[in-house]
């Protein structure tokens, strides 16, 4: 079984003044296992900035796990975890679930330190049946695709276990069907500039015994046109109330395609990812990240020297082009 990709652990790896830390999968050294213990803010806002932990019900539980550890440190006064929980919340823009973790934790906060953990679990505990219930859903909801054969799917980073702290959104979804012997097999779009895809999402898929093979992304789109693909399913860093829906950077092209070729294009989210707040993908902030992700391939520059790159992690695909947002309460289809 895969380790949580982010879990509390109670007075163990104790230092002055914590009484608690956080234990992650590092996933930058995936498809190696890596546990890492986080044991300050400062360790915790550097790990979801570098994306040791990532992937958006991963980093709600982070935050609320952040929140938790600051309250348990000796001394901490609410103004300090105050200006600690901002500091969380802010490492990184788009999943909208980092921040809602941070508040949700932050919400107990004046009842105590055990109060704030216990709120803090729950989040985990809720991400976790949230995964199961979505994988379910999708199950049914896909029942009668391809006359109830095994499906041939496609998918876009990583939206597995080691996004969601077990099982996974998009990941729950092909291992709920491949419970019921519904996958023939699965594309993965190795997904640069981090290769979430490529070294995640494929290393679960092994792990599973789930058939499956690693495309370079531009090869996505054009395998859904020639009819290999029976679904595109993706999981969701932020979905606005208007069902726009933002998610790694080379999504869109992946609906695009599908809406032309008249395959579903599923969303698979926990209800803590959808954003009523955020009016529509217009307003959903848009992370920019360093140009030497792009420029750089496993730390060999393949750019000359002199060229600059642009590089944002995220897309939004717009409503209409959604088949079917699934969550843990419903199937939303904004698009019709
Ligand atoms: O930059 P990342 O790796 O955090 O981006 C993650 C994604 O885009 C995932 O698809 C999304 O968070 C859904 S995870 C269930």
């Amino acid at each position: 079984v895969l380790p949580r990709t982010i879990d509390w652990a109670s007075d163990e790896g104790r230092t002055a003044g914590t009484v608690g830390s956080i234990i992650v999968v590092d996933q930058t050294r995936l498809p190696d296992l890596h546990l890492r213990r986080l044991t300050t803010p400062d360790e915790l806002v550097d790990a979801i900035r570098r994306l040791v932990v990532r992937g958006a019900p991963a980093l709600g539980v982070a935050g609320a796990l952040g929140v938790a550890l600051c309250s348990a440190y000796e001394g901490a006064t609410p103004r300090w975890v105050r200006a600690q929980a901002a500091r969380i919340a802010e490492a990184r823009p788009t999943a909208v679930n980092l921040a809602w973790g941070v508040r949700v934790a932050l919400a107990s906060l004046e009842r105590g330190p055990d109060a704030v953990l216990a709120a803090a679990l729950k989040v985990r505990d809720d991400e976790i049946a949230s995964c199961h219930a979505i994988g379910a859903r999708a199950a049914s909801w896909l029942r009668d695709a391809r006359d109830g054969a095994p499906l041939r799917m496609l998918t876009h980073c990583n939206a597995g276990s080691m996004a969601c702290v077990e099982w996974g959104t998009a990941l729950g979804v092909v291992r709920s069907l491949h419970e019921r012997a519904r996958v023939e097999s699965v594309l993965v779009d190795e997904t640069r500039p981090l290769l979430q895809g490529a070294r995640i999402t494929a290393f679960e898929l092994a792990h599973d015994g789930i058939p499956h093979r690693v495309i370079v992304d531009g090869a996505g789109p054009s395998a859904i046109a020639r009819g290999l693909v029976d679904v595109v399913v993706v999981g969701a860093d932020r979905i606005a109330a208007n069902g726009d829906v933002a998610n790694k950077i080379g999504t869109y092209p992946l609906a695009l395609a599908a809406v032309r070729a008249g395959v579903p294009f599923v969303v698979a989210a926990p209800e803590s990812t959808v954003d009523l707040d955020t009016p529509d993908g217009a307003a959903i902030d848009i992370e920019d990240r360093g140009a030497d992700e792009v420029l750089l391939v496993a730390g060999h520059r393949l750019t000359p020297v002199g060229s600059n790159a642009w590089n944002p992690a995220f897309d939004v695909t717009p409503a209409d082009l959604v088949s079917a947002v699934i969550t843990e309460r419903r199937v939303w289809q904004p698009g019709t």
